[in-house]
């Protein structure tokens, strides 16, 4: 059984046709059953070789985009089990990005009381980032991840071929998160990321780098599951990317979340500089760089009280605090600071003249 003890296994495969033979093999006598979304589908399910050959497993299809991270997609999972006749110890396979990891992972882990999954992610940021984790959920009533388990994947397949079809807003995006794990835990992944070709990127090389990246997630995961200090680090950049992520969806020109976090870190970069003494020099340099990959979100004062606002909202403040991860310098972090609003502004007064 997954369970949020438990640390999943991360198989970074070549041939994703081949490690899911072998995954099969060991789920031999019990039903396995496939969970994918539209895109992926057409990509890279219906051309024929992921799957393994020979293998006759039941597909159920939800349609591609966040929209459908939602409960009559449950539903529409729960139903397809349930009509297939799974039982305990059966095994889902998630295939496609963190929309449908997120969904999928959270069907089977409350389907007869949760059932074995294996999430094979097809976009940088599910490989990075959500697949890798054990949280799993969908948005309710408006809210983003508002329901929720924390339940591990028994295995994790990485393979960067997917990454062939994924369009370059996407891998920034994921490569984002990357950023962030090297900022807040180890100075030599930031470098790597650094001299990494965005351009022409070198897939290869990528799932090295991957790698590290989940290597340092895990890191928090394991030491703090279910989020009640350290793994509070992997939210740095995310108190103001979350507010800026709603602002920008509340005034229709929606912005992937990497961008937001991207955005983030540098405004939260500036607080550190403010709060606990991380090098300006050096926040600069990080923020120029940033820049020139991300570009800048377009905000002004009169945004400030709905960000304030938005802040104040994020799940992850007690009892009316603002708090945030904020570093003392690249690679380390102390969580549960809270700043003044006056910090708060200078922060983002700073993001927008970068
Ligand atoms: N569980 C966690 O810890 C965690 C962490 C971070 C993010 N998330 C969640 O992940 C989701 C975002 O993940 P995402 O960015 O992967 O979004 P996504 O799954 O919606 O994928 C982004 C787009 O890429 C398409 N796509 C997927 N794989 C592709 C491929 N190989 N080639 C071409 N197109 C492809 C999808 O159809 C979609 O249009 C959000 O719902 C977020 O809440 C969860
Ligand atoms: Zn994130």
């Amino acid at each position: 059984m997954g369970n949020s003890n438990s640390r999943s296994e991360i198989i970074y495969s070549h041939q994703p046709s081949v490690t899911l033979q072998e995954i099969f093999e060991r789920y031999q006598g019990y039903k396995i059953f496939v969970a994918t979304e539209a895109t992926v589908d057409r990509l890279w399910l219906t051309a024929g070789n992921i799957l393994p050959a020979g293998t006759t497993v039941s597909k159920v299809v939800i349609p591609s985009g966040e929209e459908h991270k939602q409960l009559t997609s449950v539903a529409q999972i729960w139903e397809f089990l349930s009509r297939g006749g799974a039982d305990r110890k059966s095994l889902l396979v998630n295939i496609g990005g963190g929309m449908l990891t997120d969904l999928a992972g959270f069907a089977a882990s409350t389907f007869k009381r949760g059932i074995r999954f294996v999430n094979v992610p097809t976009t940088l940021l599910s490989q990075v980032d959500a697949s890798v984790g054990g949280k799993t959920g969908i948005n309710f009533n408006g809210l983003k991840n508002e329901i929720g388990t924390f339940c591990e994947p028994e295995a994790v397949v990485i393979h960067t071929g997917f990454l062939k079809t994924i369009d370059r807003p996407n891998l920034l995006s994921g490569f984002a998160e990357m950023v962030k794990h090297g900022l807040i835990h180890r100075p030599k992944h930031l470098e790597e990321l650094k001299h990494f070709p965005l351009e022409n990127p070198d897939l290869l090389r990528l799932q090295e780098i991957i790698r590290h990246s989940v290597e340092i997630k895990q890191h928090f995961v394991l030491n703090d599951p279910t989020e009640k200090n350290i793994r509070k680090a992997l939210n740095f950049g995310h108190t103001v990317g979350h507010a800026l992520e709603s602002l920008a969806m509340k005034q229709g020109r929606p912005v992937l979340h990497g961008y937001a976090v991207a955005w983030g870190m540098i405004a939260e970069l500036f607080l550190s500089v403010q709060v606990c003494g991380f090098p300006s020099e050096t926040a600069g340099e990080l923020s120029a760089w940033l820049t020139s990959v991300y570009g800048r979100m377009k905000y002004d004062e009169t945004d400030y009280p709905q960000l304030f606002e938005l802040m104040g909202h994020d799940k992850k403040n007690e009892a009316g605090r603002i708090n945030f991860t904020l570093l003392p310098a690249v690679g380390q972090f102390e969580i549960n600071r809270a700043c003044s609003e006056t910090q708060l502004r200078n922060a983002l007064d700073f993001l927008r003249q970068r």
